[in-house]
């Protein structure tokens, strides 16, 4: 069993951290709102005042963190987890969500102290990373990712660990892979707004897109969201997320020389939520930004 330093307890973080603990790891956990963190020490877990402090003796050091900013300060601020002492050959993984400029630095930080890095991203929402059935897209050398399976399998259930390649390429996919998820999110909360406005039930407006197909399983379970005005509490994903994620995976998407125009236009969609101060609701809301906008519209023809 390991001895696991988690940083960031938010949702996918403490769903992780208790995978990790019912699998026998032991855990020491850092959070930034430290209170956030104190349910898991019921369970195990150890709390620690600082990355650093978490980070020592550990074998492996995971985190889970919101963007660039968040991971930066985490891993390399003033009392960042790189800062301290390690054991030789121990692992760092970045689970986190982030940009692939970040994860190619980050990458060179922790491999210029001795540390060997996986970029892991996940797929799945909190319910699911609950559940340990998170998909995790590693990026790192072969025999590393091989080593670490057994510890990965306690948040993945053994079904879902894809080696995609070197460091780095873990990140890259993740991103694509959000990039065409949130497109689809975009288009269903348009289809479904579109089918109001032609005054379809959004009910069986749902259930056409859910069964026919157009039904990936963003659809599906955005389509009912939307139609039944019942959003998830509490909220799993917000509209700032997503144009996060839009917006690290049209940069890198252009930098290989392909395009995203549907990227492009995806964030304008979900900038929406922003504009009408919705950004940190559930990106299923996306509808309510689109009868806002539509409603602005109207009340500038009639000015
Ligand atoms: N939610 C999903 O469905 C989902 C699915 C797959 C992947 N992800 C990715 O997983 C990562 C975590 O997402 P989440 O849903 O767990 O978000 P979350 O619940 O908002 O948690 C964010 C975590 O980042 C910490 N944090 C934010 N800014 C920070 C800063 N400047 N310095 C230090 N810590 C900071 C927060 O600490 P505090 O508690 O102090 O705020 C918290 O621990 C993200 O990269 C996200 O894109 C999310």
């Amino acid at each position: 069993m390991a001895r696991i330093a988690f940083l960031g307890a938010g949702m996918m973080g403490a769903a992780m951290i208790k995978n990790y603990l019912k699998s026998g790891h032991a855990v020491t956990v850092y959070n930034r709102t430290q209170d956030k963190a104190r349910p898991l020490m019921a369970l195990g877990a150890t709390l620690a005042a600082t990355p650093r402090e978490a980070a020592g003796g550990a074998d492996v050091i995971i985190s889970s963190l919101t963007n660039d900013e968040a991971s930066r300060q985490c891993w390399s601020g003033s009392n960042g987890a790189l800062q301290g002492e390690f054991k030789p050959g121990a692992y760092a993984i970045e689970a986190s969500t982030v940009s692939i400029d970040w994860i190619r630095e980050l990458a060179r930080l922790a491999m210029d102290k001795g540390l060997r890095f996986l970029d892991c991203p996940v797929a799945g929402r909190p319910d699911v990373a609950e559940a340990g059935r998170l998909k995790v897209f590693a990026g790192g050398a072969r025999q590393d990712v091989d080593a670490l399976r057994p510890m990965l399998n306690a948040i993945s259930n053994g079904a879902g660990i894809i080696h995609m390649g070197p460091v780095g390429t873990g990140i890259t996919f993740k991103l694509i892979y959000n990039v065409m998820g949130a497109i689809q999110v975009a288009a269903t909360a348009e289809g479904m707004f579109a089918c109001e406005m032609a005054g379809i039930d959004l009910r069986v407006a749902a259930e056409g897109f859910s069964t026919g197909a157009t039904g990936s399983p963003h659809v599906v379970r955005h389509s009912r969201y939307m139609a039944e005005n019942q959003h998830e509490d509490p909220i799993q994903f917000s509209g700032r997320m997503r144009i996060k994620d839009v917006d690290y995976g049209v940069n890198l998407i252009e930098r290989e020389g392909a395009q995203s125009v549907l990227g492009h236009a995806t964030i304008g969609v979900f900038g929406q939520m922003l504009e009408h101060g919705m950004g940190d609701l559930n990106d299923s809301e996306l509808i309510d930004a689109l009868r806002a906008s539509a409603k602005v519209r109207q009340s500038s023809r009639h000015v």
